[in-house]
């Protein structure tokens, strides 16, 4: 009996990376979202019956659940060396003269994008996934391995039979723009600040302690660069070719060439072209292919002689602004917005531009009329970054910025040490409550699928609703008579909003929508308080004792309850039945008996999964950490506990307790 199950844990977990592998490598999904999911959930409940099976690379450890305290450093075996950069052409051709004189003959080239993330050395020793450790100072990074594991496009156990024993790969983890633009949406409607680009998120995600919020940020990963002592060919180009067989992610826009003039050519394709790709990149590298020949031009002290980076100059053009018009976000945020003269510029035609706050306005002293340089980096959105004054016609006038709301007519304020003005009639001002209702329904929220940004446009325009309490009271007649709406889709969508009813307190705390709660928070507000009302009259101090919640996020939880037409509104929810409370099974489930303990779970357990176990201690108000420290409370210990774990806790006098001595503490 347990052999087959054994041999079905395996059997799934090798089906459930091969379609990861055609979601995430191939791009050629084989299945549905949900029968992927059925599988995956098949696993979990495997692996939760049987948790001696568990294995740390299963595919059910990508969703993540570890929190790492502190990144160990490691030190690379190979160091982990830079390219040599250069913005001109002329540099490139010295480039191919000094390694065409060092070799006496042409060389042949691999050119490749350059992406614009975080470096990664990835070591795999008989097929599996052993360590990832950033780059750092190029002798040492930091180990993140617990993390990347979350990354679904990178192999956890490899394909085939053909990879050596033991090699590193390196390669850069990156945040597509469409993840990333969907992040900073998010961030905007719980009034966090945005992310500057999607390298800084990348890098920024990589680092995060809980990697199970890595794991939903959706990180990706191109492989670039292979070493090791017995790699199947003599060449790059085959090496990451064949990596690609092993179930890497290696860049179909990698190309081998015989010249610089191609070269010249890949560059000036991509100069344009990446506008349109999926993730950004910021030049292209150039890499002799043969590793021979690569042996004989050798390495600078801190770079390879045998490759080069060619970086793309930040695009820049001039043309005429014709206005300035202020957006208010969904937060109330007022970014200027620049209406410029069409112009062409890196392949797109840029009509508008970000002038982000009024410091910037000022401090360009820009007016409308002036010629401005525009300029388009990373950044999707062009921004002005000066002014033509020698075109500057007499008589402009300074820019007077606006005082009062352009959608709603309210005086604008500035907090001190802020950037942007905000319009503060958070309950009124259109574009911030239709935003409000859109962070309600979405899919972490209230998912009400049935209600996307365009209804609730239409639903608010018609007066039907004017805040998210109003959706409880919708009735169909006057859904009926707005444009487009028919039967079938008016009952869908108070289908959708009757179903949403059932969704639990923590997504409901979330979709309500308090300045700086994001899922995590909510999530630990509600097990901490329990109820709404407990939170409603919590102190400052009590806000400050929930993990996670600091000074502007209390003070947030303060201020939306004290205002009574928000009190108001989460009264009438109540009335329609949402749930503003845990519900009987998390509730039995929870307590506050291990708060200001830490605990770190090694080993295999017999009646928990490990994801369970950690699930477990974070409901009763106890943290988990990665690693063993002086100041960890407890660590769990299961079978095949690590020895090395096991003399740390000893050396620091940690107590070393089992499962069942855990779940003692609990029904105490
Ligand atoms: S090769 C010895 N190839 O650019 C070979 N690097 O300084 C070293 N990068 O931060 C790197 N795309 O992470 C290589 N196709 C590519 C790359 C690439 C991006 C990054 C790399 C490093 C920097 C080079």
């Amino acid at each position: 009996m347990s052999e087959s199950v054994k041999h079905k844990i395996e059997e799934l977990s090798k089906q459930i990376e091969d379609h990861n592998y055609n979601y995430y490598v191939a791009a050629k999904p084989t299945i549905s979202d949900y029968e992927f999911d059925k599988l995956l959930e098949e696993l979990i409940k495997l692996e939760k019956e049987h948790p001696e099976y568990l294995s740390t690379n299963s595919p059910s450890q990508r969703v993540g659940g570890a929190i790492t305290k502190e990144f160990k450093p490691v030190k690379h075996k190979t160091p982990f060396l830079s390219l040599g950069n250069t913005y001109s052409e002329e540099e490139l051709s010295n480039f191919d003269d000094r390694v065409k004189k060092a070799l006496g003959a042409e060389a042949e080239y691999v050119c490749e994008l350059k992406y614009d993330g975080v470096a990664i050395g990835l070591t795999y020793i008989d097929g599996t996934l052993v360590q990832a450790v950033t780059r750092g100072d190029g002798e040492r990074g930091d180990d993140v391995t617990t993390n990347v594991k979350t990354i679904k496009s990178i192999p956890l156990k490899l394909r085939g039979h053909e990879y050596p024993k033991e090699f590193e790969i390196r390669g850069e983890i990156f945040m597509s723009r469409k993840v990333f633009d969907e992040l900073n949406k998010e961030r905007e409607e719980i009034a966090e600040p945005l992310m500057a680009n999607p390298r800084n998120a990348a890098a920024g995600t990589l680092k995060m302690q809980d990697s199970s919020i890595v794991s939903k940020r959706n990180l990706d990963c191109f492989l670039y660069f292979i070493l090791g002592d017995d790699l199947p060919h003599a060449n790059h180009y085959d090496n990451l070719k064949a990596a690609h067989g092993w179930g890497f992610k290696i860049s179909e826009h990698m190309k081998s060439v015989s010249g610089i003039t191609d070269v010249f050519k890949y560059i000036d394709h991509w100069d344009v072209e990446r506008n349109h790709l999926e993730f950004d990149i910021d030049g292209v590298v150039l890499k002799v292919n043969s590793y021979e020949q690569q042996r004989v031009l050798g390495f600078t002290a801190k770079s390879p002689r045998w490759a080069i980076a060619y970086k793309f100059k930040t695009q820049q053009v001039s043309t005429i602004l014709e206005s300035i018009v202020y957006q208010v976000g969904r937060t109330g945020a007022i970014t200027p917005v620049a209406n410029l003269k069409p112009v062409q510029l890196a392949g797109t035609t840029v009509k508008r531009a970000t002038l982000h706050n009024a410091d910037v306005i000022e401090k360009l002293d820009v007016r409308v009329g002036d010629t401005v340089f525009v300029e388009k980096g990373g950044e999707i959105i062009p921004k002005i970054i000066g002014v033509d004054l020698n075109k500057r016609p007499p008589h402009l006038h300074k820019v007077i910025y606006i005082t009062e709301c352009p959608e709603c007519g309210t005086p604008l304020i500035r907090n001190e040490s802020e950037a942007n003005h905000y319009c503060p009639n958070e309950l009124g001002c259109p574009p911030q409550v239709k935003g409000k209702m859109e962070h309600f329904v979405g899919r972490r929220a209230m998912d009400i699928d049935s209600l996307g940004a365009e209804t609730i446009a239409q639903l608010y325009d018609a007066g039907l609703v004017k805040n998210v309490a109003d959706l409880y009271e919708l009735k169909k007649e006057d859904v009926l008579k707005l444009d487009r709406m028919a039967e079938k889709s008016v009952n869908n969508l108070l289908a959708g909003i009757e179903v949403s009813k059932k969704v639990p307190f923590e997504r409901v705390l979330y979709g309500i929508g308090i300045r700086h709660i994001g899922e995590t928070t909510a999530k630990k507000l509600a097990y901490y308080f329990k109820n709404i009302d407990a939170l409603k009259n919590a102190t400052l101090e009590q806000l400050l004792e929930v993990g996670d919640v600091g000074e502007t996020t209390a003070k947030a939880i303060i201020d939306y309850f004290a205002d009574e037409r928000t009190a108001n509104i989460i009264n009438r929810l109540r009335y329609y039945g949402l749930q503003f409370e845990l519900s009987e099974e998390q509730l039995t489930l929870s307590s506050e008996k291990l708060k200001d303990l830490s605990f770190v779970v090694s080993g295999v357990f017999s009646k928990f999964s490990r994801d369970d176990l950690k699930k477990t201690i974070e409901q009763n108000g106890g943290k988990n950490v990665g690693s063993i420290s002086s100041k960890t409370s407890y660590v769990i210990a299961g079978e095949n506990m690590g020895p090395e774990k096991h003399k740390k806790a000893e050396k620091l006098g940690i107590p070393i307790i089992s499962e069942d001595d855990f779940i003692k503490m609990i029904n105490e």
